[in-house]
């Protein structure tokens, strides 16, 4: 998508991820809404990207996205502030677990989803709207399974937005919608979230191994999201590597591993197809079809 005079809303977007994602479109000429429960950062937000690019180009609604009036609110302010129609909308707004599993959830997935319907229902082509994209931040821990008893509930509504992004995002739905959905996983960076009080082990040696990024690195990737992606796409984003798209095999996977299942269960009579005798499998594939193409050429 070209961003260029598009309108889009990110929610959490005072500082962080969002902020820097609000950048990136800036700089690509959209116009943008900042959201966020925050008002105080959220107000100085405002005005330093309304002094870089304009006082026309971006505008701050005060949403707690645990409110469904606030949702309302955010999504009406914002279209009769630019007097245009939304064509993007972050799902960002975010915390970590430290608040307990229950919060964590309600903010990071079942807002998320709350927001998803009440923008699809807006953009949705066949209800009179003109389409659009959401585009939500899971993580590297939407794909990853998670480290520790404390942050599960993280990892679980990362794992749901992914997910929820890849049921709404088939190019099927995209076609009767016209909305995409698309969803960027990085793994850590130099954000507010990332302030745990006696973060345990696993959790330092897992900062340690992949290492932090800034927020700007991280909106590079997703602007090339934005612009150069498809619907349904997950994209990772990694210190020091290219952002790339994380494609789900799990269809295709189940289908190899049902047809391992039969074959060691009439062959063998094995009526347990565990990891090891997957390999095994596996192995055996591989071998046969080295030397089907060595017979072939
Ligand atoms: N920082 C990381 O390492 C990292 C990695 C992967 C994904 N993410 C995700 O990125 C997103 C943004 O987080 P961040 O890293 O910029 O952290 P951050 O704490 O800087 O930003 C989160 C923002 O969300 C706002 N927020 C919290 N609860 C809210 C609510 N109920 N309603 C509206 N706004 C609310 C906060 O006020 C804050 O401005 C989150 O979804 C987070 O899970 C972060």
């Amino acid at each position: 998508m070209d961003v260029k005079n598009k309108l889009a809303i990110i929610t959490g977007s005072s500082q962080g991820l969002g902020k820097a994602f609000a950048v990136e479109l800036l700089k690509g000429g959209a116009f943008v809404c900042l959201s966020d429960v925050n008002t105080q950062i959220g107000e100085k937000a405002l005005s330093e990207l309304k002094e870089r690019f304009g006082d026309d180009k971006v505008h701050f609604v005060e949403c707690n996205v645990l409110k469904t009036e606030d949702i309302n609110k955010l999504y009406e302010e914002c279209e009769n502030h630019f007097d245009k129609s939304v064509d993007i909308f972050c799902n960002n707004a975010g915390i970590n677990h430290t608040k307990g599993w229950r919060l964590c959830m309600d903010i990071d997935i079942m807002a998320v989803m709350e927001c998803t319907e009440y923008v699809l229902d807006k953009m949705d082509m066949r209800k009179g709207g003109k389409g659009g994209l959401i585009v939500n931040t899971a993580s590297l821990a939407g794909i990853c399974p998670g480290l520790s008893r404390e942050s599960y509930s993280y990892y679980v509504a990362k794992h749901g937005v992914v997910t929820l992004t890849r049921t709404l995002g088939t190019v099927t739905m995209m076609r009767e919608t016209g909305v995409k959905v698309q969803c960027i996983c990085p793994s850590f960076d130099d954000t507010d979230i990332m302030k745990v009080d006696n973060p345990n082990k696993e959790f330092e040696v897992a900062v340690k191994k992949f290492g932090v990024m800034t927020p700007e690195y991280v909106a590079q990737a997703f602007f090339k999201l934005v612009t150069r992606c498809g619907t349904g796409d997950a994209m990772i984003v990694l210190k020091d590597v290219p952002p790339f798209i994380y494609t789900d095999y799990s269809r295709e996977w189940t289908f190899v591993l049902s047809a391992g299942s039969k074959l060691a269960h009439s062959v063998f009579g094995v009526d347990l197809f565990t990891p090891k005798l997957q390999m095994l499998f596996l192995f055996v594939v591989f071998i046969v079809i080295h030397f089907v193409l060595c017979l072939l050429f």
